[in-house]
């Protein structure tokens, strides 16, 4: 049977074509997009936190609508990332209590804080921006829940993304305080929004057989290098600048190529030692203890719904 599906598994990857949940996939093949595809759920669940801190301060009700939407978004991308997690075998109260006991990674940018109200123009411009250019080429996953979660993630993102670019847009064309506001937010989450792409290629130790399995389409420091040179384009639009000054396109690689990144602080923040990681890991446990009226209730429904189907 093995041998089998081996031989099913190896054709699927030299097609370039999909594996469904019912195929037989090499043990490994389902480790890593367990790994990688909870992470990413987890990552949208506590992505929302740093942003609900500011929708009951949003400055208008117009951007407190738009936030309030975008953070529901998110919780959706959650879900849908957990439904395609869950088909490769791994309950859902598994990962999430993985991740409220400290032992499940997330993406390391959601431990920094959002200061202003700049931050929203900022987290949605560069951070959504970074996670558009990390998650297009997901959609063509080889695994076929997860390809497909990435089509309608990657909509809603540019959603986001424009959203933040206008915040920021606006605030640059206002006062200078609002101007150096945004600044500085930019300034802020440059290098962290960077970091969204993973270590360096010589330092990712996933990346290659990521790659030989059309899970990670391009390799970590090619993404980062186009999602610069795309903010390059862009910034000169806002009228602010990016605060790196080793910026620059190289015309013999036509690569962009950027300034040296704090890898030390990465790994920090990676070992739960980031501004606020502590936080945001009790924020969630917070949420999901208040939450359990609403899961003993639509368990309560489920079950009652099954009794009357049965009668
Ligand atoms: N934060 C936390 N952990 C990170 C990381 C980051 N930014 N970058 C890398 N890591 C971890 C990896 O998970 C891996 O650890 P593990 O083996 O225990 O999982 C280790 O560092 C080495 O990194 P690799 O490059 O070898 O790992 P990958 O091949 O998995 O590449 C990745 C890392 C590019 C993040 C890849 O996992 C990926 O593409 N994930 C899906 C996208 C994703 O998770 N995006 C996060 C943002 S979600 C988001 O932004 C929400 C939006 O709405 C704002």
């Amino acid at each position: 049977r093995d041998a089998e599906g081996q031989a099913y598994f190896d054709k699927v990857m030299a097609d370039d074509s999909r594996i469904e949940p019912r195929d037989w996939m090499p043990p490994a093949y389902r480790k890593t997009l367990l790994r990688q595809i909870s992470q990413h759920a987890h990552s949208e669940i506590i992505g929302m936190q740093p942003e609900a801190n500011w929708i009951s301060r949003a400055p208008s009700l117009k951007r407190k609508a738009i936030l309030m939407a975008k953070v529901q978004d998110e919780a959706g991308h959650g879900l849908y990332l957990y439904s395609a997690a869950e088909t490769l075998g791994q309950p859902r109260d598994q990962m999430m209590q993985d991740l409220m006991d400290g032992k499940a990674k997330y993406s390391s940018i959601f431990n920094y804080p959002a200061r202003t109200w700049a931050d929203m123009g900022a987290i949605g411009w560069m951070v959504d921006g970074a996670a558009i250019a990390n998650q297009v080429p997901l959609c063509r996953a080889s695994f076929g829940p997860y390809g497909r979660a990435m089509v309608r993630v990657c909509k809603e993102e540019s959603f986001h993304q424009r959203q933040g670019f206008e915040i920021l847009l606006e605030l640059s064309h206002g006062t200078p305080e609002q101007k150096q506001m945004a600044q500085d937010a930019v300034n802020r989450w440059y290098a962290p929004a960077l970091m969204m792409f993973g270590p360096p290629d010589d330092d990712s130790p996933n990346s290659k057989q990521s790659m030989a399995w059309n899970i990670k389409r391009f390799s970590n420091d090619e993404l980062r290098n186009r999602f610069v040179g795309m903010m390059m384009e862009q910034v000169k639009v806002l009228e602010l600048t990016l605060p790196d000054k080793d910026i620059r396109f190289n015309e013999d690689t036509k690569k962009w190529e950027h300034g040296p990144l704090d890898w030390d602080e990465f790994h920090e923040v990676l070992a739960g030692r980031g501004p606020c990681n502590a936080q945001r890991l009790e924020r969630r446990r917070e949420a999901h203890h208040n939450g359990t009226w609403v899961r003993e209730a639509a368990a309560a429904y489920a079950e009652k719904q099954s009794r009357k189907q049965a009668e």
